[in-house]
């Protein structure tokens, strides 16, 4: 039997919980309720409040329709020393089914996507309903995106470009500057105040040729953030659009765009989750599915049978909270209780997981055509290891950095993994904040896969935060 610990630097904790649940499982391999041969086990330290987990979950591994092997993955932060052995036990037998809202699926079309992008699209309600804003719910409960000094550091660079085009007299009219995923509009309004002073105190008339264009497939979002650089109002501009394919919108500013700026949104966008186990490479495959305990909840308080409320997460889905209550009035009172089922479902929504043989990895796409052929180069040297394959941000990069001045860059803050053994050392993701999903993105893949079109991407800890857990990507066209 195979036992990996990740405790992500928390051994403290970990450490007794973890020698109590590791013994709990090699007894049911002495027993026979395990095979102890085909049995790995996995000991993680889930560091976000809510993930989708149970404590204990049992993932088959697939190879050819046969199911081969069995990991035991257990989150050490929800189990203690003297209650180990149990859980453990009484998660390994069959037990009260949940309701599940989906086939098996890579995790990218997972429908928690759905719910993440309801989420953003609904904030206004959530937030009433939850009583706090999402920024609380961001890592260190701030955004990176608003640190004045690592924002200065950018605009002087960003100022050095435009001087020397200007020398050369090769400046154009407008420049332009794009920000996908806006939030609350707060880094934008650090940026442009900061580059408004800046252009006052240097006289360089930069400023007034600006046009900041703010991007969200949210109009709330965008709303929300437009409000809050009313100040700079004529040199900004909102689209609606999707950060994962940027250049639908945006295709006639390509080359054209001297800096974007994206932080917190990588992590915010579909992705898909790769193991290898004993050098084959696994496509992760989920199933969402709420938990025993909340379809018996939300059963009783709704008053219907169990099984009608897969069609009415469906439903939700579908319609989002506002349109479910006009169409349920005798369920859902009004708008604040279809969110309220809502963030009730969130709270109790898990995802099953099984590993599932990946076959010619040519023929899996990461993104923009990339196939998953640059994996085993990737991950060799790494053993075991489990991490994102980071289609949407991968697939999001890619399709932005056409729209870059061939002197321009494009600045990332996010949650990135610099080297892949950190996926080794504690669980990266998926997690839950409030409505959304997070993951971290991985930043090695990135990398190559912007080589191959001929980008170069720096990932460095992000400046002024020691302790945050925020890398920034820095991205230019390679000489
Ligand atoms: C975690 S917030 C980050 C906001 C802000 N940049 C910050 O650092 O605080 C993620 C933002 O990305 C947006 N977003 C997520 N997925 C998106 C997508 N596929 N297309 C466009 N915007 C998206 C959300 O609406 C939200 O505004």
């Amino acid at each position: 039997m195979l036992i990996e610990a990740r405790l992500g630097g928390r051994p403290e904790g970990a450490a007794a919980a973890g020698a109590a649940a590791a013994g709990a499982v090699v007894r049911l391999g002495g027993d026979g309720t395990l095979d102890p041969v085909r049995t790995r086990v996995v000991l993680d330290w889930v560091q976000y409040r809510h993930s989708f987990r149970p404590p204990v979950l049992e993932r088959p591994v697939v190879d050819r329709h046969a199911v081969v092997e069995r990991e035991v993955a257990i989150d050490l932060r929800r189990l203690d020393e003297a209650g180990a052995a149990s859980q453990v036990r009484a998660a390994i037998q069959p037990g009260r089914p949940g309701t599940f809202l989906e086939g098996w699926t890579p995790l990218s079309g997972s429908c928690i996507w759905q719910f993440n992008s309801l989420y953003w699209q609904e904030l206004e309600l959530w937030e009433k309903v939850a009583g706090r804003g999402y920024v609380q719910a961001l890592p260190g409960g701030e955004s990176g995106g608003t640190d004045r000094a690592a924002t200065q550091a950018t605009i002087e660079e960003l100022f050095a470009v435009w001087d020397g085009l200007t020398a050369r007299r090769a400046l154009p009219e407008q420049l332009t500057v794009l920000e996908l995923g806006v939030g609350n509009g707060e880094q934008a309004k650090v940026f442009l105040d900061e580059l408004a002073a800046l252009d006052a105190r240097r006289r360089c008339g930069y400023y007034r040729r600006l046009q900041y264009l703010m991007g969200d497939y949210s109009p709330h979002v965008l709303e929300r953030a437009r409000h809050t650089v009313t100040d700079h109002g004529d040199r900004v501009s909102t689209l609606v659009l999707d950060a994962a394919r940027p250049r639908t919108t945006l295709r006639f500013l390509d080359g054209k765009v001297f800096f974007v700026y994206i932080s917190n949104v990588y992590d915010n966008l579909p992705t898909d989750e790769l193991a290898v186990l004993d050098d084959v490479v696994y496509l992760v495959e989920v199933r969402a599915e709420l938990c025993p305990d909340t379809v018996d909840e939300l059963a009783g308080v709704l008053a219907v049978e169990p099984q009608e409320l897969g069609p009415l997460v469906a439903r939700l889905l579908r319609l989002g909270p506002r349109l479910l209550s006009e169409t349920l009035p005798g369920t859902f009172a009004d708008e604040t209780a279809a969110t309220a089922f809502w963030q009730r479902v969130w709270g109790g929504l898990q995802l099953a997981e099984r590993y599932v043989q990946l076959g010619p990895l040519d023929c899996y796409e990461i993104a923009g055509g990339l196939s998953g052929g640059v994996l085993p180069h990737l991950a060799d040297g790494y053993g075991d290891v489990r991490f994102h394959a980071s289609n949407g941000a991968i697939e999001s990069f890619l399709d932005t950095v056409p729209l870059l001045h061939p002197l321009g860059s494009l600045v990332s803050h996010d949650l990135f993994v610099r080297d892949l053994a950190e996926y080794r050392a504690g669980f990266r993701g998926p997690g839950k904040y409030d409505g959304s999903v997070v993951n971290w993105v991985n930043g090695p893949l990135l990398q190559t896969l912007a080589g191959r079109r001929g980008f170069h991407v720096e990932l460095s800890p992000f400046d002024g935060q020691s302790r945050s857990p925020i890398a920034t990507a820095r991205a230019r066209a390679r000489d």
